[in-house]
């Protein structure tokens, strides 16, 4: 049976987190350097756009470079940084005509310039696509994220555009990179690893993890669908008892 045809449409998530890591031991796996693990990544993004755009999940994030990322070998960061370059420039078309809409987090400005001038142009060129949102984390760190709300926060506090008292959830939400996409429901990590690698600390709080051993390079559509079917088993009860959930 269709894989897909279990997946009840009324209840995907509305957001999925990826942590799409593995580039690395697939590549040495094949005896090869890390960087083929990269280069090979591409068709794993591909469908899993694909797959979460056909059973309409409004918004997928990429965990795409760390803040940590920063300390590997300047070859690796250097080849990482050509692949986004040319990336998205090869998708462009694919998002276009996919309805996708392209957007950022993270530390944008600490990018190479010429990343930042292609990355701006396509999110540009595809800001009226409605049909999902893909959001690339790049630079991103999540203690660097909530550092920097507090600082614009603390800005307007200063500027009397906000009052302390006045200062809650939503004012946090607001000032974080991803003010505009709702909470994570399901994180993904691929290759086995276990931990969240300081990736969107606030928006997970009650996020569903799901873990495969799968490789990023070897992730496709079906695997996907797995995160999403073994989700759609799991009871979101939100501090809530069981039976309040089931009422
Ligand atoms: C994920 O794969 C890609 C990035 C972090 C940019 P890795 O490069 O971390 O692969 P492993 O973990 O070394 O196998
Ligand atoms: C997390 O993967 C970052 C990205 C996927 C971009 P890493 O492979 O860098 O994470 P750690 O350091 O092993 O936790
Ligand atoms: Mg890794």
């Amino acid at each position: 049976m269709d894989k897909k045809l279990r997946i009840d449409l009324q209840k995907t998530p509305k957001h999925v987190a990826i942590i799409m890591d593995g580039n690395g031991r697939w590549a040495k796996g094949k005896g090869m350097n890390r960087i083929f693990g990269h280069r090979n990544a591409l068709t794993a993004v591909r469908e899993s756009v694909k797959a979460a755009s056909q059973i309409n999940i409004a918004a997928i994030t990429l965990y795409a470079f760390s803040t940590e990322n920063w300390n590997r070998p300047k070859l690796e960061v250097d080849a990482l940084m050509s692949l986004l370059i040319s990336s998205l420039k090869k998708e462009l078309p694919d998002f276009m005509e996919n309805g996708v809409k392209v957007n950022a987090i993270g530390a944008i400005e600490s990018l190479p310039k010429k990343a930042q001038k292609v990355l701006s142009d396509v999110i540009i060129s595809t800001e009226n696509n409605t049909n999902i949102t893909l959001t690339f984390a790049l630079s991103y760190g999540s203690r660097e994220e909530i550092v920097n709300t507090i600082k614009n926060i603390s800005k307007k506090v200063v500027n009397k555009e906000i009052n302390i008292e006045e200062i809650n959830e939503n004012t946090i939400n607001n000032h974080l990179y991803t003010f505009n996409l709702p909470d994570v429901d399901l994180m993904i990590r691929t290759s086995g690893e276990q931990r969240i690698s300081n990736f969107l600390l606030w928006q997970m709080a009650y996020a569903e993890l799901y873990f495969t051993d799968v490789l990023w390079p070897d992730f496709r559509e079906t695997h996907f669908y797995d995160a999403i079917i073994d989700y759609q088993n799991r009871e979101r009860r939100f501090g809530k008892t069981s039976e309040q959930i089931t009422e």
